[in-house]
């Protein structure tokens, strides 16, 4: 457990009921704060992302030279025009895994030197993954075991063919944003497809590329006008709250202008299946990007789900919070296929698992993943978050439903994607 951090008492609830419009997706965020860095002109973004992840995506494109500026509701940045300034420092990616790979990508076309460093979890986190690639395409890329700091030899680079080995939208978005730069034509095939923002978001920013059952083709020499949009709600911080409403027969939860990716939304489709009864409302086409209105609510008989193959893959950041209420369904929730779990801000399958135990829960640890066992009674428990957001939050609405107080230790970890999380869950869990 560590020391010194902030620690949220979460009581029980009997039901999760309100209205609330999330701040923008931080997977938008990101790309629209790199892009519009790279364009030409000033971008307004409205509703980014509030988390610390994407303001290191800004604070890094301010050092590569683009100007940033907080408009109250709405971010703008004034693009480079295609050319980076050489940084004068380290670009510091903070815990953002994000940040660092897919920035790699955009800046690996430009000449200078760029050293990349993170804090101690995204110093751990494996970036072989994207050298690969960006090194085949022509850059050299010096990583300490593996890991960052990471320094990125930038220069003109080759259009590659690329099969992705891991289902990663990190890697994908690295091999797109330099072959966007490079010349000749990347091609990109994906054994899972994943998140498909970098596409739409290259696309808004007038970039062409084709895409089709095989994978994304992208032309190099293309540049970049910049945009006025609306970063879409965050669907994977509402999975915490659709969560919760899942708990609470009487929950009733309405979410405006919410992100609804296709290839996002499998979660929507298993909290479904759960029992979550479910509406979508005003669905509306944006940059590429769909965005609803959602109705949620609970259920008196909460189902059990298998989730294994691509559907992890798809699911990978909703996992912890499904695995920590797993424990109160009929019959228990079972993950597999899930190992990139394991190198994620923290452990999570390790993490999951110690704090479902934390809070009495039995549970099976895999290699790829765990099994709970449904019909089970958790009581208040000590929670370490390990410093990762998502096990913070998940840990939060597993309490909601236990039978005594739970301290989450490391709270202040929602802040990397959520920082509104723990006055909203106060506010929308009712006695
Ligand atoms: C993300 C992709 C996923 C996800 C992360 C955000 C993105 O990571 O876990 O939170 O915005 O592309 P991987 O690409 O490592 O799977």
């Amino acid at each position: 457990m560590q020391e010194n951090t902030h620690i949220e008492v979460v009581s029980p609830v009997r039901s999760f009921r309100g209205s609330v419009r999330l701040p923008g997706d931080k997977s938008i965020s990101h790309r629209y704060a790199m892009l519009a860095g790279l364009a030409k002109g000033t971008s307004k973004l409205a509703n980014f992302s509030t988390g610390a992840d994407p303001h290191s995506s800004l604070k890094c494109m301010e050092q590569l030279g683009a100007t940033v500026r907080d408009e109250g509701g709405a971010v703008s940045v004034t693009g480079v025009g295609g050319t980076f300034a050489q940084p004068a420092g380290d670009l510091d990616c903070g815990n953002s895994g994000s940040t660092m790979r897919m920035l790699a990508g955009l800046v690996a076309p430009h000449a200078g030197t760029f050293r990349f460093v993170g804090d101690a979890s995204l110093t751990k986190r494996p970036m072989e993954r994207i050298r690969g690639p960006l090194q085949q395409m022509g850059a050299r890329i010096d990583l300490t075991e593996g890991h960052a700091p990471m320094t990125v030899h930038g220069g003109p680079l080759q259009a590659i063919r690329f099969e992705t080995p891991i289902a990663s939208a990190q890697v994908k978005t690295a091999v797109l944003f330099a072959g966007l730069q490079a010349n000749g034509l990347t091609e990109l095939k994906e054994s899972v497809r994943t998140r498909d923002h970098s596409e739409h978001a290259l696309r808004a920013f007038g970039a062409e590329l084709e895409r089709d059952a095989e994978g994304v083709r992208i032309a190099g020499g293309q540049t970049l006008q910049a945009i006025e949009a609306t970063v879409p709600g965050d669907l994977s911080s509402a999975a915490f709250f659709l969560c919760a409403a899942l708990l609470f027969p009487e929950s009733q939860l309405v979410l405006d202008d919410l992100g609804m990716n296709p290839s996002r939304s499998a979660l929507l489709d298993v909290l479904v299946s759960m029992g979550l009864r479910l509406q979508v409302l005003n669905l509306e086409e944006k940059h590429g990007e769909l965005i609803g209105t959602v109705q949620a609510n609970g259920s008196a008989d909460l189902k059990g789900a298998e989730i294994s193959g691509s559907l992890s893959a798809q699911l990978i950041d909703e996992l912890p919070v499904l695995a920590a209420v797993a424990p109160y369904t009929r019959t228990g929730v079972t993950i597999r296929d899930a190992k990139e779990l394991r190198v994620k801000e923290s452990d999570r399958i390790a993490l999951v698992v110690r704090n479902l135990r934390n809070m009495g829960a039995e549970v099976e640890e895999l290699e790829d993943g765990m099994i709970v066992p449904g019909g089970q009674t958790l009581h208040g428990g000590v929670i370490d978050s390990g410093d990762d957001h998502r096990i913070a939050m998940a840990f939060s609405i597993a309490a909601l439903r236990a039978s005594s107080d739970t301290a989450i230790h490391g709270a202040e970890a929602a802040a990397i994607s959520f920082p509104e999380f723990f006055p909203l869950l106060r506010q929308l869990g009712a006695q």
